[in-house]
């Protein structure tokens, strides 16, 4: 059988070519799976596991809940905001306390860059990352990667992929460059100057600050959420000034002379990065992403586990 080249899922910089392909073959088996009237197989029925959430999320943690219990595994579910962090435990403590209930494998998110890499260098389970601050975003942009080549009917080796908005707080941003790069495909970065990290085209991307030119180049935009909850001061004079200047309306796609692709990793701003009239149209994938948010998600934790 073939099977990953980690032992843990720490973010795309990490896996090979080889590993996406496997990643996105086993996906194909899992959704399946999921669209099948029994939902469910025994795949990870002797597996635990804990998703253990040091910051909020609706898609990612639900996600991964509802792809372990379809691979039949046992699951525990830990918020950092209802536990004994509050009372001072440290990351290193509550993770080896989980553990010592017998849990074989954690998911974490986590607000610090670089948290699942540390923990990785102090036990033994596997570990995926979830999130990691402004870092890395594996999952998100293994879906988001499968859903473009759902969508085309092809891979993306050529495709034009263009990812717009708060790049420099976004970990799907640098996830998916990594991932699409992997593939093939061709990378544009598009934002405000002061949202688009200093050192960014050194990573082999184009970079555009004028969001029309970027939707004339691409086959599929990538819109980011501005994360305000990250921003300690004031990047653009206000959400009405952004919306302006870098919302994106049907108006917009409709002055293109080709039809491309709209994505959303979630939550979205309406009316600031994406408008309704986008993110509820067809030309949009963005439920098409959380539903294949679970397959992705069953075929990592089903490769990691059978690397056990
Ligand atoms: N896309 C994403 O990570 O969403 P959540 O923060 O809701 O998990």
């Amino acid at each position: 059988m073939e099977e990953l080249s980690t032992k843990h899922l720490l973010g795309i910089k990490d896996l090979t070519p080889q590993d996406l392909e496997l990643i996105f073959e086993t996906a194909d088996n899992f959704k399946e799976v999921i669209n099948r009237p029994i939902r469910k197989v025994p795949s990870l029925r002797d597996i635990t596991l804990a998703n253990v959430f040091f910051e909020n999320s609706t898609r990612t943690r639900l996600s991964f809940e509802l792809a372990e219990k379809r691979l039949s595994a046992d699951v525990i579910n830990f918020s950092s905001s209802s536990s004994s962090v509050k009372k001072g435990e440290t990351l290193l403590d509550t993770v080896n306390n989980i553990l010592a209930m017998k849990v074989d494998m954690i998911v974490m998110r986590h607000s610090s860059p670089g948290a699942p890499h540390f923990l990785s260098q102090h036990i033994d389970a596997n570990i995926i990352n979830a999130g990691d601050g402004t870092h890395e975003h594996p999952t998100q942009a293994l879906l988001d990667s499968y859903s473009m080549r759902e969508r085309l009917g092809t891979d993306l080796a050529g495709k034009k992929v263009a990812i717009i908005g708060d790049i420099l707080h976004s970990r799907v941003a640098l996830s998916n460059i990594f991932a699409l790069q992997k593939q093939g495909a061709e990378v544009m970065v598009c934002g405000p100057i002061t949202l688009l990290p200093k050192y960014i085209a050194e990573l082999g991307v184009k970079v555009e600050l004028d969001v029309r030119k970027a939707l004339e180049w691409c086959d599929i935009a990538n819109v980011l959420r501005i994360q305000l909850e990250r921003q300690q001061i004031k990047y653009f004079p206000s959400l009405r000034e952004y919306s302006l200047y870098y919302g994106i309306n049907k108006k917009m796609l409709d002055s293109l002379n080709k039809e491309i692709i709209v994505m959303h990793p979630g939550p979205i701003n309406r009316g600031v990065e994406l408008n309704s009239d986008v993110a509820d149209s067809d030309q949009a994938i963005i439920l098409d992403q959380v539903e294949n948010g679970v397959a992705v998600r069953m075929a990592v934790l089903y490769l990691l586990a059978s690397k056990r």
